[in-house]
């Protein structure tokens, strides 16, 4: 039986491990046709389902991107159905000492490379009729912000702002912009900020929800998804 996004034509960043690489194994089971990016290649190959094409790129550099896009062009007949930006970092310092190149990187990788993503793929989806970009936030950005969550927090807000434009300035084309916004989820990232025990989302359980939002009737929008551990509701 087809799966549910058969022939679906897809560009996923942050593959090689966590969320992303979840999504990639996910969406390739339900039949989608697969290009994976991150830096480190060797990584992203042991960890890219069968059939999807590798990109070793950088989201923080034009010219990496443009590599990016220009191969999944190629792969794709120069169309494309789906951006999945999941590529990202995160650092958790007070803000008075945060080391700038920590701050700095927070910013490359999570807004100005979710911003580049979309340039280089929009071309693509107008050219395939309309589709989906999904920017990874975190469903930190839509609390308080507490104190050691500052710079990734701000760098979350703004893919959600970037974000709202987007779904505005793209919809004419038949793109729809969503926000996929899990918080506490088991991954490597997790791992090398907390050591604590405690309920986790599995990667799994993000993945689960990126589908239901990519096989939602048309008539239907998802502006933000937010998913949080159900016990760490009330935590912030
Ligand atoms: N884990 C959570 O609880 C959680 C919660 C909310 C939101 N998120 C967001 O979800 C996304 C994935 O997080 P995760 O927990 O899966 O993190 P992860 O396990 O550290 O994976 C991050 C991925 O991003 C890639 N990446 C990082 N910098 C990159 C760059 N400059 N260019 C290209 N690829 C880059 C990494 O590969 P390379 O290092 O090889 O490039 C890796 O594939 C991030 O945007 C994160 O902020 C995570």
């Amino acid at each position: 039986m087809p799966g549910a996004l058969a022939g679906r034509r897809a560009v996923i960043t942050g593959a090689s491990r966590g969320i992303g690489a979840a999504v990639a194994a996910r969406l390739a089971g339900e039949g989608a046709r697969l290009v994976l990016a991150s830096r480190d290649a060797g990584e992203l190959r042991a960890a890219a389902p069968a059939g999807a094409l590798c990109v070793a790129a950088d989201v923080r550099q034009p010219a990496s991107v443009d590599g990016l896009f220009t191969a999944a062009a190629e792969a794709f007949g120069g169309r494309l159905d789906l951006l999945v930006n999941c590529a990202g970092v995160c650092y958790l310092e007070p803000l008075a000492e945060m080391a700038l190149d920590q701050f700095d990187e927070m910013m490359a990788a999570n807004v100005r490379g979710t911003l580049l993503c979309v340039r280089g793929a929009v071309p693509l989806l107008r050219a395939a009729g309309g589709g989906d970009i999904v920017n990874m936030s975190s469903a930190l950005a839509a609390r308080p912000i507490t104190a050691g969550k500052g710079g990734y927090g701000a760098s979350k807000r703004a893919v959600d702002a970037m974000s709202e434009a987007l779904a505005a300035e793209l919809d004419p084309d038949g793109i729809a912009v969503h926000t996929l916004a899990p918080t506490w989820v088991d991954t490597p990232m997790r791992r090398a900020l907390f050591a604590e025990d405690g309920t986790w989302m599995a990667a799994d359980d993000v993945a689960d929800a990126l589908v239901f939002l990519l096989t939602r009737p048309a008539r239907v929008a998802v502006q933000a998804l937010r998913l949080l551990p159900r016990d760490r509701y009330h935590q912030r």
